[in-house]
């Protein structure tokens, strides 16, 4: 496949060096303004360049890894080497029905949702393609996301949702493990060990509900016994509104995602 990624900023260099570690088949070009910020990329087989009319011309797929106000713009620039070809935009709050407004040529497109946690290749993708696009372009979309963790599909009206739990979720945890360490530092533990201890615990508690299905109200069953010090701290945490702030917390950065069209 010869994949086109606009915008070599985090995340399309990220989904570029993931997609080749995956596909070294691939041809990928990733393009930026400032090139000479990514011409590391070269050293791994990735073409990059400025130029992006001539850059989507040689694509079969082009993914937009610009900024939600950058998205309409770009679309007109490529607009008439578009035909035939799929593009899938990873901005925030932009849609499938805005994005068509700066295409004239016949093209199909889509979205796609992941997580910085895809230059591990483990991301989160969520997907949508317009309605009526075939199986075939859906099944490239999907392999491109896929080299780079797990993918699901969704409807388009969760995509602002999918933006929150997804990709700023990445935050989330980040804030919690810190919270966990400095809750080790308190109780002896130096901030390196603490934060082993706290990463891998995270790690390990995710692979639980992953491997085995289970729900994480029956794994905290396992772990509190009557009268013992894990429901003790797991109350208090709650008393202190532990999930409230979390809910809150997502609610209000779902509320945001509307500014996030506005240039910065
Ligand atoms: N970060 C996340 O966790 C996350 C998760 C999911 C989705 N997203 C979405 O993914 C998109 C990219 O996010 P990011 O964090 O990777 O942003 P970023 O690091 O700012 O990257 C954007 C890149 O686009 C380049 N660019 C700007 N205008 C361009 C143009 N006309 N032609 C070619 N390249 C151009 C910029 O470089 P130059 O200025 O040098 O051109 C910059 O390197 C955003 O829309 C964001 O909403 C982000």
């Amino acid at each position: 496949m010869n994949v086109t990624i606009i915008g070599g900023g985090n995340l399309g260099t990220a989904l570029a060096l993931g997609l080749k570690d995956a596909y070294p088949g691939h041809s990928i070009t990733v393009t930026k303004r400032r090139v000479e910020q990514i011409t590391y990329l070269m050293d791994q087989g990735i073409a990059v360049s400025t130029d992006n009319i001539a850059s989507v011309e040689k694509a079969e797929v082009v993914i937009l890894a610009i900024k939600p106000y950058q998205i309409a713009k770009v679309l007109k620039e490529i607009d008439e080497k578009l035909r035939g070809k799929i593009v899938v935009s990873l901005a925030t709050g932009v849609g499938l029905e805005e994005m068509r407004k700066s295409i004239s040529s016949n093209c199909k497109i889509g979205r796609a949702m992941p997580n910085t946690a895809l230059r591990l290749r483990q991301s989160l993708t969520c997907m949508v393609m317009a309605e009526g696009t075939e199986d075939n372009a859906r099944q490239k979309v999907n392999s491109i996301f896929e080299a780079v963790g797990e993918v699901i599909w969704i409807d388009e009206k969760l995509f602002d949702a999918a933006t929150v739990l997804g990709a700023c979720g990445i935050a989330y945890v980040m804030r919690f493990i810190r919270g966990m360490m400095q809750g080790g530092i308190q109780i002896g533990f130096d901030a390196d060990t603490a934060l082993k201890i706290a990463s891998q615990t995270v790690l390990g508690a995710s692979t639980i509900l992953k491997e085995e299905g289970t729900h994480p109200e029956s794994e905290v069953d396992k772990v509190t016994t009557p009268r013992g010090c894990t429901i003790a701290g797991l109350n208090e945490m709650e008393h202190q509104g532990f999930s409230s702030a979390l809910i809150k917390g997502i609610q209000y950065s779902f509320a945001e995602i509307e500014n996030m069209k506005q240039p910065e």
